[in-house]
């Protein structure tokens, strides 16, 4: 990696409620931006508010006010956030700012002095909702290919940048530059997109159309395009014709982190642009995938946003963090939901790295009164937890790389659950009451010591609740700087650890009553609480193999199937445990119909004790995975006879 690091989010639309889609692109480059910091990096982080346009023209007319009054008063729903969210930007740039506009001005007025850009008719579909001009074989149904929205025909004149004489180069820019456009399939789906002509773009609209905008230097009836205003603030972001040192040290930038849908504005408008101005092409353009709810895209126009906020008072900042990072492989589509938010809080953070701590701090402060031993004895499972955690280490350089977060996310996570194992593997607890001190102290260090390196590991993803960590160690603040301080750092040995109140308390739903009449009662009021939990010096939530055998698991075939009378979640099923024939009655019917269910082979607790649900016998249950919205049935890998035990 290079000393420097230029990274930048989409300048997002002022007009816009920033959701949870535009906070992950944010907390994605905010944790890039502090890895390359603590790495020693120049590291300059940009991101802002794209504010020109029809949009908020007329969202400003609509309200009657000036429309950069309009911005002025939106644009702080972002930088609040931002805020926030812990967010570390350099620099909030604005495309109303006069340096912006007087930059993008004198890039229009040169590129038409030398020809780049000129006049001529033009008739196009345009979509008001994308603020983008189409040609009619890029029409979908007659309709919008992005949002499938009504369009409107246009024939004016207009100005034109001469992006069709770049295509050749660009091609071969992006074939020899593999790293140009990542995940590599987003570089094939540009390059697919160049199989065809590559036409002129359209970069004015007439004023009496669109006024709000930055007027064209050369005719003073339009107004600049705002994708050719938009893309230009990655360089006047960092003084391109305003700052020339400033901009010969940072440009060109090492990430442009983008969402999937701004793919083509960025792999083809944006480098041909650059090219015309004689500028060097961005190291990365990173382009994730959506988030979604249900199964579309979260955005303000489908109306099924998730609010940041209403997250964050949940479970806090952190949390926040952590969760949108580790969930989405930013290569694909994630799917939001409160059920897989909080189940993956509880398990994460709650009890993998929250009880780690926990017991190692309370057998710590037991043994020595909190100072951490140094290591004397060494034994089994030692080298199983050092070489997890240094797996870790890697996987998090990589996944800087890579710009793939979740995989070292996860390699840490990995670490936290080994060093868990070890404790149960090496039974401290056992060891302090048997007093084999020498090996008590050993394996106290080697949990410890294995904590603080996860907790440098995820600094960046959680700042706040690490350096809180770190000091429940009783590593002072900034003894290590980062993870390239990590192989450096000897050990914790001699910090003293302080006992712990819990780091990220558990979140307890209390599930709805399954009773309909009780649930349209409560709904929507899912009642959560925030409960310390029990002293964790022994394994909390944990069932022995005794345990969990009680539970009898069967296959079964599903024989016959019908909906229940006046209950529309519920299926009658008439089921075979080998040789018996059995009625289960489960609350599946919104996701299977008779006919599906009918053959196949599931997993159902055999002995659990009959019950009516409205009023029909059920003998047993059913195993299916739900997520909130999805469920699908257990079933068996490959054909297996019903009644056959599982386990
Ligand atoms: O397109 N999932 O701004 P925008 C993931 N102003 N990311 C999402 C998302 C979702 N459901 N919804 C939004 C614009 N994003 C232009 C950009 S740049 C020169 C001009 C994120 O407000 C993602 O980063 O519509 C996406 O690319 C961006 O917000 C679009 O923000
Ligand atoms: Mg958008």
């Amino acid at each position: 990696m290079s000393g420097k690091f230029y990274i930048t989010t989409p300048i997002y639309y002022v007009n816009d409620r920033p959701h949870i889609g535009h906070a992950y692109t944010t907390i994605l480059a905010d944790v890039l931006a502090r890895f390359h910091r603590s790495l020693g990096h120049d590291t300059f982080f940009l991101t802002g508010t794209d504010e020109h346009g029809q949009k908020v023209q007329n969202a400003a007319e609509k309200r009657g006010v000036a429309p950069l009054q309009h911005c002025d008063e939106t644009v702080v729903r972002f930088q609040e956030l931002w805020k926030r969210l812990g967010i570390t930007n350099d620099r909030f740039i604005r495309t109303t700012q006069a340096e912006h506009k007087r930059v993008v001005s004198e890039i229009m007025q040169e590129l038409y002095d030398r020809g780049e850009i000129y006049k001529a008719d033009y008739t196009g579909w345009y979509c008001v909702g994308c603020e983008r001009f189409f040609t009619e074989k890029d029409l979908v149904d007659g309709k919008c290919p992005d949002c499938g929205r009504d369009v409107n025909a246009i024939t004016e004149s207009n100005y034109f940048f001469r992006m069709s004489k770049y295509q050749d180069w660009l091609i071969g820019h992006i074939k020899s530059n593999p790293e140009f456009i990542l995940p590599a399939f987003r570089a094939n789906e540009t390059l697919g997109f160049l199989k065809k002509p590559l036409g002129d773009l359209c970069i004015s609209r007439p004023k009496s159309r669109l006024s709000w905008g930055i007027e064209l230097p050369f005719d003073k009836d339009y107004v600049c395009y705002v994708w050719f205003d938009a893309l230009i603030n990655y360089i006047s972001g960092v003084g391109y014709r305003t700052d020339a040192d400033n901009f010969a040290n940072r440009w060109p930038a090492s990430c442009h982190l983008i969402g999937k849908d701004i793919l083509t504005t960025h792999s083809v408008y944006w480098p041909t642009m650059l090219k015309a101005m004689g500028l060097p092409m961005p190291k990365t353009i990173f382009a994730h995938g959506w988030w979604l709810t249900g199964n579309s895209k979260m955005s303000k126009s489908l109306g099924n946003v998730v609010n940041p906020m209403d997250m964050i008072d949940r479970a806090g900042v952190d949390a926040f963090r952590y969760f949108l990072l580790a969930e989405m492989s930013p290569g694909n589509d994630a799917n939001f939901s409160e059920d897989a938010f909080i189940a993956r809080y509880n398990s994460d953070l709650a009890n993998d790295l929250g009880n780690l701590l926990s017991r190692v701090s309370k057998l710590t402060v037991r043994a020595t009164g909190g100072v951490i031993p140094e290591p004397v004895e060494s034994g089994d499972g030692d080298a199983e937890l050092a070489q997890a955690v240094a797996d870790a280490v890697a996987a998090m350089e990589e996944s800087l790389r890579s710009f793939k977060l979740d995989q070292g996310i996860n390699a840490a996570m990995n670490a936290v659950r080994a060093g868990n194992r070890y404790l149960e593997k090496c039974a401290p607890w056992t060891l302090a009451k048997e007093g084999k001190t020498a090996r008590l102290h050993t394996v106290l260090h080697n949990a410890a010591d294995a904590i603080c390196r996860v907790a440098v590991l995820l600094e960046p993803v959680m700042p706040e609740k690490m350096t809180e960590l770190l000091g429940v160690l009783g590593v002072a603040p900034g003894t290590i700087a980062g993870i390239s301080a990590l192989s450096g750092f000897k050990s914790v040995a001699g910090c003293v650890m302080k006992e712990t109140t819990p780091l990220f308390p558990r979140i307890i739903v209390e599930e709805e009553t399954p009773a309909p009449a009780a649930k349209a009662e409560k709904k929507g009021e899912k009642k959560t609480e925030k409960t310390v939990p029990a002293a964790a010096v022994e394994p909390v939530g944990l069932v022995t193999i005794d345990q969990f055998f009680q539970t009898k698991l069967k296959t079964a075939r599903v024989l016959a199937a019908e909906k229940v009378e006046g209950a529309d979640k519920l299926l009658k099923l008439q089921i075979e445990v080998g040789s018996e024939t059995r009625q289960l009655v489960a609350g599946v019917a919104q996701f299977y119909t008779p006919d599906e269910i009918v053959g196949k082979t599931i997993v159902i607790v055999a002995n659990l004790k009959p019950a009516k649900i409205r009023g029909i016998e059920s003998q047993g249950m059913l195993l299916a995975a739900k997520d909130g919205k999805n469920l699908k049935l257990v079933t068996v890998d490959g054909t297996m006879p019903s009644g056959v035990e599982i386990g």
